[in-house]
Order: C-alpha cells, then structure tokens, then sequence
C-alpha cells in the first residue's frame, strides 16, 4: 500500500449485515470502544461492545507517569529507567518525581522531605482503633482499616476538585503509611508504639519504629537501609495493575483518597498481587528442602498449585524489578547472612527457565519472588510483607488517582455486561413454589 492511500483508521466488515465501518486508530493502534456502538444490525439495537474479562486488551486511561514495556523487560517511572533510579535515586526523590513529574533538584527535594516528615505522626485516637484489634490480626488488615478511618480524621479531604487539598492528603499519606505500618506491627508484638523520629530519613525513620526497644539507640544497618530504599523505589508505581485500577475505580466515584487507598490496598492484599510475596516465602517454608522440589513443580505442572512470584500480565520476559532485586539479596545478605530458603529459590528458577510448562507460558520471576527473602533476612515477619509492599505503591496509587481526578476524559467507572441470565419471568407467590 502507498503512503498517500495508508489511513489511520480501521474498517470493520459486520458479516451479519454485509456493511462496513470505518474507525479512526489512535496513538498508533488504539480503537475507541464507544467506535464500536455504531455496529448494529437493527437500528434500535444497543451496538457492538469488547468482552473483556480481567480487562487482558482494554486501555481503560490514558497515563503519563509509567511506562512497563513487558516484551522487553522495560520499566521507567516518567521515561527515567527503574535500573537508573534503583541505583541512584532515593525513594522520597523518585516519589516526587512520580507525583510531579520531573526530578526535584536540591531544593525541591528539601521542601518535599521537610513535608513528608512533618506529617509522620498519626492521631491518638488511631492507637485506639488499633486497640480494638485481635492480638493476631493480620498486619494489611489492620492497615487496610487504619487507612479508612483516616478518611474521618480530615473530612476536608472530600473536596478532591482543589489542587490543595489533594496535595495536602496525598503528603500526609506518604507520610502516615510507615507509621501505621509500624504501629501495626507494635501491635502484632504487644510491644509499646515508637513514635517518629524526624531526623532520620523514610526508610530509617520506618526502621527504627519497628524495631526500636525502650530507649536503646537502634541502628539500622546502612546496607538495610539503602536495600529498604531499593525495593521501595522498584515498588513505587507500576501503570494499570490491580490495586492501582481499583484506586482509580474507587476514586471515579469522587470519594475522598483515604476510601479510595483502603480499597487500592485491598486488591493489593491478594495472593496473585502484592500478597505474593507473601505467598512466595510461604510456600518457599513447605517446600524446606531441595529435595521436596520435584514433586512440588510436579503439581505445578498438573495446574494443581501456581508457582507463587512467577508470571506477570504484562512482562513476558524477565521482570526487571527481580534482576535488581535479586542483587540487592546478595548484599543484604552480605550483612544478615544467606537465607536456608535462597538455595530452593535459586534451584525453582533454574528449573522454571528450562522446562517447557514454564518457557511456553513466559514465566519468569516477577518482583514478589525474591523480596520475602530479603525482607526474612532483615527481620520483618512475614505478615507484614504485603504491607512492605503497599507502603511504597502509595506514591503510584496518589500520583494515578491524581491524574485521573484532573483527566477530562475520565468519567465514573461503569463497566458494561453480557447478561447471561433467566429472562423475565412472572413472580410466584412462595406457597406455590
Ligand atoms: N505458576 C504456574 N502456572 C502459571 C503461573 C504460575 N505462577 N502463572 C500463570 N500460569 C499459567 C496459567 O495456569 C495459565 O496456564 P494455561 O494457559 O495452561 O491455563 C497461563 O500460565 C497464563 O496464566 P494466566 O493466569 O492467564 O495469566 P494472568 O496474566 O491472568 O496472570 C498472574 C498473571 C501474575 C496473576 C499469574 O502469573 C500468577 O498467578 N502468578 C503467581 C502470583 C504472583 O506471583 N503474583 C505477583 C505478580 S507481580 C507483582 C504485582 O504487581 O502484583
């Protein structure tokens, strides 16, 4: 075909009527779904509609802040590359480039962390809520309802059309989460809460509330507090992925961020998300030995069990996220020494990378695979994993809701669907039923 007869659209046959439809193709091979309403066969029908379970090929936003190339292995917050960011960057400077844009220079970095900083201690009344918690509770639970009920604390927070006020929540949230993580923790242990220490930085300030005792100076490793840094920064953002969709649905709604985040954090709570990791170090313990793997790939195999830290929607090649992690292991083991469970790692992937089931479906370890090993080696237990998780995603949830909120096109979240169900049918009374 010529360049002067090429177009940008897409013409579609309707083989039922014989008539055909011209769409226009957008940003390089992009339909509009409502294009697809003009098919019909009679005129009072509804039109033509994508089924699309688990939205596998449905673009639901625009968005300009990350960029994951799954076919390549390629991730980049604002076109800055993750492997660039993870070595150089700090999490609170990828975290102002995420929500802003562009990197901050000294200044701006200042301001922001003098922000984050200052807004670290939560209301009293939250230890109350957390009071109220079983000794047992599940650490994302507690967060999950911690993150909601901040909601009550600053009502303001509902006025999601003021530039301000966003900014406001959307600090003081990146500022709460390690507390509120710390705090769960505390609770977990029975140990008494400690509070922020603002001289320190984010991830050392969140070190020493976990794991501080009575007044006895905690010093966190410098080494465990850069891998913290590390995993928070490949941690941050990730485009369209579960939690982030449900942040994004939720906030269509107008609801104020806290709701939206403790929904965002629900979908990130699951096995197949960011309880993953979670899942990863578990079953990692069940197996206990190399020897036990034969058999536990076996039922992978049969489709009996999934091989938890493995596959992902988008990357069908190697998650870039694990290389870097996998490197950050070996240094943090340096200090903590090496995991017994790093070796029935290493040997699950060796055979994964080989073996047909695996190669054929593109399974390669995803981000979740190698954290729990790092996170066990540092001290963390393992409830508290998904929520190791959940606090460096806020910067991702925040800086997507906030670009949803202000996108012109979006609209409140409706999907549509094939009713598969009884047709209409006449009540009957129950004494006749
Ligand atoms: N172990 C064994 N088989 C798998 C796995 C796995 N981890 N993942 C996918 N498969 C198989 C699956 O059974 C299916 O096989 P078949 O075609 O024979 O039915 C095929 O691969 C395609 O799987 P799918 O479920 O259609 O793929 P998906 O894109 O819907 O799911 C996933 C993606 C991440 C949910 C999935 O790979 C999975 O469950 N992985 C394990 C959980 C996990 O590690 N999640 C963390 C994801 S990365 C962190 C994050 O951002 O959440």
């Amino acid at each position: 075909m010529s360049d002067s007869e090429r177009k940008n659209t897409l013409t579609i046959r309707d083989n039922r009527t014989g008539r055909d439809y011209e769409v226009d193709v957008l940003d390089g091979d992009v339909i509009r779904a409502m294009d697809l309403r003009k098919i019909k066969v009679h005129d009072t029908d509804f039109g033509m509609m994508a089924y699309d379970p688990g939205f596998t090929n449905t673009a639901f936003t625009t968005s300009r802040i990350t960029e994951v190339k799954g076919g390549k292995g390629i991730l980049e917050y604002r076109g800055y590359p993750i492997e660039q960011l993870a070595g150089q960057a700090t999490y609170l400077e990828v975290a102002h480039l995420i929500l802003n844009g562009e990197l901050p220079n000294g200044k701006e970095l200042d301001d922001f962390v003098d922000d984050v900083t200052f807004h670290t201690y939560v209301h009293e009344n939250v230890l109350t809520i957390l009071q109220g918690f079983r000794y047992d509770a599940h650490a994302m639970g507690m967060m999950i309802s911690t993150v909601a009920a901040l909601s009550t604390f600053y009502p303001e927070a509902k006025q999601v059309d003021d530039p301000e006020n966003r900014r406001i929540q959307i600090v003081r949230l990146l500022a709460k989460m390690p507390t509120l993580a710390a705090f769960a923790f505390r609770h977990h242990k029975g140990l008494p809460y400690v509070y922020p220490e603002n001289g320190l930085s984010y991830t050392a300030n969140f070190l020493n509330m976990l794991f501080r005792i009575g007044g006895r100076e905690y010093e966190p490793h410098p080494a465990l507090v850069r891998a913290l840094d590390v995993l928070f920064v490949l941690h941050a953002d990730h485009e369209q992925n579960c939690s982030t969709t449900a942040m994004r649905v939720i906030g269509s709604s107008r609801v104020d961020p806290y709701s939206a985040m403790a929904g965002a954090m629900g979908a990130l709570y699951g096995p197949l998300h960011g309880g993953a990791n979670e899942a990863v170090l578990r079953m990692l313990t069940e197996i206990g030995t190399t020897d036990n793997i034969p058999a536990f790939m076996d039922s992978v195999r049969r489709g009996e069990r999934r091989l938890m830290g493995f596959g992902h929607r988008v990357y069908k090649a190697y998650d870039p996220r694990a290389t870097i992690i996998k490197r950050a292991a070996d240094e943090v083991f340096e200090v903590t020494g090496r995991s017994p469970l790093l070796d029935i790692a290493l040997e699950l992937e060796k055979i994964a990378l080989q073996e047909e089931y695996f190669v054929k479906r593109n399974l390669y370890p995803n981000v979740d695979f190698y954290s729990g090993l790092i996170y066990q080696a540092m001290g963390f237990p393992v409830e508290l994993f998904p929520v190791l998780f959940a606090i460096p995603r806020t910067v991702g949830w925040l800086a997507q809701w906030e670009e949803m909120v202000v996108d012109r096109e979006q609209k409140i979240a409706r999907p549509r669907q094939v009713f598969r169900g009884h047709p209409r049918r006449d009540f009957v009374p129950i004494e006749l039923r």
